[in-house]
């Protein structure tokens, strides 16, 4: 799928393009505003330059007529663009509080996890089916996030505490990018998401695999799995198998199905992996992951072992 130049104007969604609507109109009055002043300026400069010479002229102290006309025309802009903006507003976000959030999303530094009904969970990617709404609930494992998928809706605060809800709704399948809109901290630039839209029935299919336990090691990932635990991993890192509830960094259950690691700094590729491993903070300084010192052949087999959890 080609990705559009500007993909913020290029909305995916009939939840996003209200918002992309707005944006225009408002650009394009703006424009004609600005336009108007900037022609008005060259056209008096040109025109009455000459009179310096003729000392001051006559000084005008207010205007009745005209100044009704021009906080006329102003005021009508601005009532046009709230009563548009509110409609806009009212498409582009649908109540939330009918329905039950079928996609819990949660936020932290810095990535983003979502986790589905049957039990499974995403990480830095978050799969929808198409041609339908699907009610988020956006939960902060931390601070004040905000959470952006441009194509497809409205954009909406992540904060500690709260279960903000948010439609979502993509008209064609497809790979389509979020982020974080809202400073979070010195990676809050590398706190990207994508989202996967899934016909319905690829959608359903995910969901069942990916509500399954992790693979259980094979002889060939034995060694790896043995040396996550014995890093003490699980403590930060859930996975359903072995048994760990780590919240500190993103499930790993699924791991080598993702698409993309480190909160999208690099795509899901072994040689990736091998470059996180060997030092995170140099790949995404500030991260809470840490430095193990790890030889080259230990990193190779933890690396076989998480890209062999598909
Ligand atoms: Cu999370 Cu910015």
């Amino acid at each position: 799928m080609s990705v559009p130049l500007f993909p913020v104007m290029a909305p995916a969604s009939p939840l996003a393009a209200p918002i992309t609507v707005l944006m225009w109109v408002t650009f394009g009055l703006g424009l004609a505003v600005f336009l108007t002043v900037v022609a008005s300026i060259f056209l008096f400069v040109r025109r009455y330059r000459h009179r310096g010479a003729e000392g001051e002229p006559p000084q005008v102290f207010g205007n009745a007529p005209e100044e009704l006309i021009w906080m006329g025309a102003a005021t009508l802009v601005l009532v046009f663009l709230f009563a548009f903006s509110v409609r806009v507003a009212a498409q582009s976000s649908p109540p939330t509080d009918a329905g039950t959030p079928e996609i819990t999303v949660t936020a932290r530094q810095w990535f983003w996890q979502a986790s589905y009904p049957g039990g499974a969970v995403s990480a830095n990617e978050i799969h929808i089916p198409t041609g339908r709404r699907v009610l988020l609930s956006l939960e902060s494992g931390d601070v004040i996030h905000d959470f952006w998928a441009y194509r497809l809706g409205r954009k909406l605060d992540v904060i500690p505490g709260q279960h903000n809800r948010l439609w979502l709704q993509a008209s064609v399948p497809g790979v389509y990018q979020g982020a974080c809109a809202e400073y979070c901290g010195t990676q809050h630039a590398w706190m990207r998401f994508v989202v996967l839209a899934q016909t319905p029935a690829e959608y359903q299919a995910w969901l069942t695999r990916t509500a399954r336990p992790a693979a259980a090691p094979t002889p060939d990932t034995q060694a790896g799995a043995q040396l996550y635990a014995r890093l003490g991993c699980p403590v930060c890192h859930a996975m359903s198998q072995p048994n760990a509830s780590g919240k500190v960094g993103p499930d790993l259950t699924h791991f080598g199905s993702r698409q993309l690691i480190a909160g999208g700094v690099l795509s899901n590729t072994p040689e990736h992996l091998t470059r996180w491993l060997n030092d995170p903070d140099q790949v995404k300084p500030g991260t809470r992951m840490p430095k193990y010192p790890l030889n080259a052949t230990q990193v190779a087999s933890l690396t076989r072992y998480l890209e062999g959890l598909k």
